[in-house]
């Protein structure tokens, strides 16, 4: 219990930590450049309205100069109240004309006369810095109010322009102006933008929970069924969709999981196979021994026949034994094969001379065609067992009088070995099944022979081990080859 909520609890974290990575990650940058594009954009939306408003201002300011300027040289106040009424008015703010003291000759709003100004923007034009000036100010209630007119408080911009008489420059023009409408609409622009973006914000982060739950959707969907597997249950597989690495990923672990299955179910197979091999030859005995023990008359003859039948069982149960301890013993023991240079062509002559008496006894001719010293790198007792394995089958199944041929030759840097007999043969379809364990063409006369069916798999494995090869030729009634090439290194090469 305790170890399942433990694994549940981790799973989550894991499977979370990516889906909160790419949230983050996508999260981050769109909301940062969104940031960023807002920041821009609303900065060049107010430099634009601010610079229009602050040409327009000052042409108009320019041009209200240059119309007062003469009426001004020429001292005519009636004028000069006239044109800057109009203009003031036309302008929609406040003119007022300041000699080059410094001191407010006429105002259009008439309280600020023969006050002295101490504007930035008109001492710069005075004292001849500038042409014309502009600034955008946020006085204080009172300064508000006394330059903005009654009941006013909120920003104000100063346009400034000099005005030339006949001898030079004979004063400036202020233009004040109210501007805080434009700055209020420029915070709605603003706070426009701002919610715009926030959605946009929005959107991308539940597109991001979208995209994050896709992409992690086939990792979820994986661990799961390998925790399934995990359970023992081998035959899941993960659905491959899409494209890319989670593609490769989905098939590469069905791939594996087939593989697994397959090997499962091969193990399984063979142990039920071993399990039958050895039952029938139980089942013999024991139906003989029952025989004997429950008919105490019995012939003495027939007793001992039944005796010999017994032992010949339990001969048939140790080589199963044997051969299945030889097989698995080369499958957990692959390392512990030696490397020796070992004589072929004299290990092939030891062969054919252990085999002779066997093949005589069924008046069969055994002939070797070897190439004399031979040699490769292997394990010598089991190249023997090969080369023993393979005679055996040609002499056990070939007919009485037959004839047997073992050759060992050299072809291009490899020795090939090959055993020919005109025996029985292999039907087409079964030549590419008796290198299985337990496969027998006739189990009938395979068991007649002592044979367990397990020799050519032992065989097979062998020589894969040696890195060789092995071939069979056959037809049936004409006979067989069985033919091994092993490269000279053995297994190195
Ligand atoms: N030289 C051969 N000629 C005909 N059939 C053969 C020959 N060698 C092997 N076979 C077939 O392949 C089967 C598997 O061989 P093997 O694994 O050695 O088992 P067995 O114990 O039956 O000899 C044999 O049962 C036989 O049917
Ligand atoms: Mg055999």
């Amino acid at each position: 219990m305790v170890t399942i909520s433990r694994i549940r609890t981790k799973r989550f974290f894991e499977a979370s930590s990516i889906r909160w990575k790419i949230l983050l990650a996508f999260f981050v940058i769109v909301g940062l450049s969104f940031a960023v594009a807002a920041t821009n954009l609303t900065g060049l939306v107010r430099d634009y309205l601010f610079e229009q408003r602050t040409r327009e201002d000052s042409l108009l300011t320019e041009k209200a100069a240059l119309a007062v300027a003469p009426f001004f040289d020429a001292a005519d106040p009636e004028k000069i109240n006239q044109t800057l009424k109009e203009n003031a008015q036309a302008m929609d703010g406040r003119l007022m004309l300041i000699d080059q003291d410094g001191k407010v000759q006429y105002d259009t709003l008439l309280d600020m006369s023969g006050h002295r100004l101490q504007l930035q923007e008109v001492l710069q034009v005075l004292n001849g810095t500038a042409e014309q000036a502009y600034g955008i100010h946020s006085p204080g209630e009172k300064d508000a109010a006394r330059m903005g007119g009654s009941e006013y408080s909120g920003q104000l911009a100063y346009s400034v322009h000099a005005m030339d008489g006949e001898d030079g420059q004979i004063g400036a023009l202020l233009f004040v102006s109210r501007i805080q409408s434009l700055m209020d609409s420029l915070g709605t622009v603003q706070w426009q933008l701002i919610s715009v973006f926030v959605l946009i914000a929005i959107a991308a982060l539940v597109l991001a929970l979208f995209l994050s739950q896709i992409l992690t959707k086939p990792i979820t969907e994986m661990s799961r069924s390998m925790r399934k597997m995990g359970k023992g249950d081998l035959s899941v597989r993960v659905p491959v969709r899409g494209s890319g690495e989670l593609r490769e990923l989905a098939e590469n672990y069905n791939t594996m999981a087939a593989q697994l299955e397959r090997l499962d179910k091969t193990r399984n197979q063979f142990v039920s196979n071993a399990s039958h091999e050895l039952k029938t030859p139980l089942t013999t005995m024991k139906i003989m021994l029952e025989t004997v023990m429950y008919q105490p008359d019995m012939p003495e003859e027939l007793r001992r026949e039944f005796m010999q039948d017994m032992n010949h069982e339990i001969d048939r149960l140790t080589g199963i034994v044997t051969d299945l301890l030889t097989l698995t013993r080369m499958d957990g023991d692959k390392n512990g094969m030696k490397q020796e240079a070992v004589d072929m062509s004299a290990l092939t002559e030891e062969v054919i001379h252990m085999l002779t008496p066997a093949a005589e006894k069924r008046g069969q001719q055994l002939e070797g065609s070897i190439e004399p010293g031979l040699h490769m790198m292997g394990d010598r007792a089991r190249l023997n067992q090969i080369l023993y394995n393979l005679t055996d089958n040609a002499i056990k199944y070939s007919p009485d009088g037959g004839k047997i041929t073992v050759s060992l030759r050299e072809e291009q840097e490899k020795l090939v070995w090959r055993v020919r007999d005109n025996g029985v043969g292999i039907p087409a379809e079964d030549q590419e099944h008796i290198f299985e364990r337990f496969y027998r063409v006739d189990k009938a006369r395979s068991r007649e022979t002592g044979g367990t069916g397990l020799g050519l798999s032992i065989v097979k494995q062998l020589v894969t081990m040696h890195g060789g090869e092995i071939t069979v030729h056959s037809e049936p009634n004409r006979g067989s080859e069985f033919k091994v090439v092993f490269p000279r290194g053995g297994a190195a090469e």
